[in-house]
């Protein structure tokens, strides 16, 4: 979850690592602050709990001698509150050097304990402190930031991107990674390293990926990357492909809002450049055939709602590649003992690629043997370098901690993917490839017009709805994770208990929380391409209605089943029943959105949650 910049380069660094603290606020944070080398030679520092604007006053009020090496971090608490003691950076080597760190240091106590027994003391509760102060105790033997570094990451357990920088060597910034993310940016006689590419966008675009444990040198001419024993590495150059301003709110009044806006370009943009002539072309899947022809099933793995994406492509990748698909969350697929070997497929998806439990799931299956594919939406992240294959998403920069735009771009990802291996398996006909294509093809257009026709209702209905104390969401099939997407969607940005059930299983119990007033939304599947399941659906809708409930139907044009038992009706486009999904989700993302605004709450930074948990 925390932010990290560093800068060295020819311009005064403070306002660089600050604004990049600034665009990477969405990560979720507690506490904030720069580390800098002054034109003097001198190391200032300056760290405040609270939010980025604290860390601005008091460098207003206080300011620090400025220079052109410096490092800033953005901390979500995790060993030790957020305090100004507890945030970040943490000075080491009688204050001459500075480190911030990214993830968690699980074997701290017992490293804090050898040090203290040498006579260190520690300022903080952090497992990051000390971290510094044996980079610190390896830099007094050596001298060399780097060497020092390489000793001590040698005795570092559990995730961390750690960045320092010394007073004794000026225009020097060193980072190290393990399980945790750090990109470099490459500017023209300036250089920068951030956990990801936001923290320096504004300022180039040309970028180099770290591979797992590697260490970083980056000077004003150079950077160096080598792995924990010294040996030189290649290191894989990227453009960014999104520039600062998709990174700004551009006038909306939040970034789940911008986001929202964008989900029909996001489903356009992930299809771009992977049909031709009718057919699925994934450029990153070239020549690996292998992967998919060998395989006799797989595992989706994903937390939140990726993994609700996952539950949506299982119904694609089955109907389109007849492989047996099981979805799981990832937290809990590693601790299950799973049966998976080198004919399981492990397909994980990840908007951040950074998701601890994700990332720890991956590895697991690697190192049993199954093949592994990633989906995730940014460039240069740790799950695709961990994954044998990746099919980018291409959403562009989703910052609100909420995730919309991605999802419909997950789900359309696994569409192509799908129609790629029927395609490679044989299982699909060319003809029956180019029909499924024309129907994703037509998804954005049909999006469009759900924001354009639905916005304004949804939104007035979410403010009525303000006081509301709990809302029931309903499925089947394919409406069976758009209701669980629904209902987390609402709970995490407007803090209102919901749950999503699958339709069929409100006889089974859920019924019984049904009494008159309760809201309850339900995915109608269309009358004419899925009759049977619409009329179960509505035959649900008057048990509910019987009781008294308050139904919000999302329902076909035109299905008028639904009239004379529903309070509103939220209309989406006719669709062949696996694109409903991509259609029958965005009134429920923009019902969770009007309905936080509503309570005047903060959509895009949502209590207690980060965008990307990169803890487990
Ligand atoms: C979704 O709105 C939540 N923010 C959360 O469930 C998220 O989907 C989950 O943490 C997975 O994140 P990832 O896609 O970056 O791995």
């Amino acid at each position: 979850m925390c932010g990290i910049i560093g800068y060295v380069g020819p311009r005064p660094s403070q306002d660089i690592l600050i604004s990049g603290l600034a665009r990477l606020e969405y990560r979720g944070y507690d506490s904030a602050g720069i580390a800098v080398i002054d034109g003097e030679g001198g190391l200032g520092t300056r760290k405040r709990a609270g939010k980025l604007q604290v860390l601005r006053d008091d460098l207003a009020a206080h300011p620090l001698a400025d220079g052109t090496t410096g490092i800033g971090h953005t901390r979500w608490a995790t060993h030790g509150g957020p305090t100004d003691a507890n945030a970040h950076p943490h000075l080491a080597d009688d204050d001459k050097l500075a480190v911030i760190h990214n993830g968690i240091i699980e074997n701290f106590a017992e490293l804090k304990s050898e040090l203290v027994a040498e006579g260190y003391t520690f300022r903080s509760e952090t497992d990051t402190e000390v971290a510094a102060v044996l980079l610190g105790r390896e830099y007094q033997a050596s001298g060399d930031l780097v060497e020092a570094f390489r000793a001590t990451v040698s005795r570092l357990e559990g995730a961390f991107t750690l960045l320092a920088l010394h007073r004794d060597q000026p225009g020097l910034v060193v980072g190290a990674r393990r399980n945790s993310p750090l990109v470099i940016g490459l500017g023209d006689g300036e250089n920068f390293l951030g956990s990801d590419v936001a923290a320096f966008v504004e300022h180039t675009r040309h970028a180099l990926a770290i591979g797992q444990d590697e260490i970083v040198a980056i000077t004003p001419q150079e950077v160096t990357v080598t792995d924990f024993s010294g040996d030189a590495v290649d290191v894989e150059p990227f453009e960014v492909v999104w520039d600062a301003a998709a990174a700004d709110k551009g006038g909306w009044s939040s970034f789940m809002a911008k986001e929202v806006s964008e989900e029909p370009e996001a489903v356009a943009n992930t299809i771009r450049g992977r049909v031709h002539d009718g057919l699925v072309q994934i450029p990153e899947l070239d020549g690996l055939d292998e992967l998919f022809t060998g395989i006799d099933r797989v595992i989706v793995i994903a937390c939140g709602t990726a993994a609700y994406a996952g539950m949506v492509g299982k119904y694609a990748l089955e109907q389109w590649a007849r492989v047996p698909v099981d979805v799981e969350l990832a937290h809990e697929f590693r601790y299950r003992d799973p049966v998976i070997g080198p004919r399981t497929l492990v397909v994980s998806i990840s908007q951040s690629g950074e998701t601890m439990d994700t990332l720890m799931a991956v590895k697991y299956a690697r190192e049993a043997g199954a093949k592994t594919l990633s989906i995730c939406n940014t460039q240069g992240a740790t799950i695709p370098r961990e994954s044998d294959a990746i099919v980018y998403t291409h959403a562009g920069p989703e910052v609100a901690v909420a995730s919309t735009k991605a999802f419909v771009a997950q789900i359309t990802a696994l569409y192509l993917l799908a129609l790629h291996v029927g395609r490679v398996r044989g299982a699909l006909t060319d003809e029956a490839i180019a029909e499924q294509v024309a129907q994703l093809e037509a998804v954005p257009e049909k999006i469009a017009r759900v924001l354009a026709g639905e916005q304004e209702h949804i939104e007035q209905f979410a403010h009525w709805m303000a006081d509301t104390r709990s809302v029931i969401f309903l499925g089947r099939h394919v409406g069976y994770p758009i209701a669980l997407e629904g209902a987390l969607k609402l709970k995490e940005i407007s803090y209102i208990h919901a749950e999503g059930f699958a339709a069929g299983e409100l006889k089974h119990g859920p019924i019984a929380l049904i009494e008159p007033g309760q809201p309850v939304f339900v995915m109608v599947p269309s009358p004419t391409s899925s009759p049977l399941l619409h009329a179960k659906v509505v035959s649900n809708i008057q048990e509910i209605r019987a009781r008294g409930a308050r139904i919000i139907a999302v329902a076909e044009e035109g299905d008028a089943a639904v009239l004379p038992f529903a309070d509103e009706v939220l209309r989406i486009p006719l669709a062949e029943p696996l694109f409903e999904p991509l259609l029958a989700v965005v009134p429920l993302h923009i019902f969770a959105m009007g309905l936080a605004t509503a309570k005047g709450l903060d959509v895009d930074q949502p209590r207690n949650l980060a965008k990307s948990v990169t803890v487990e």
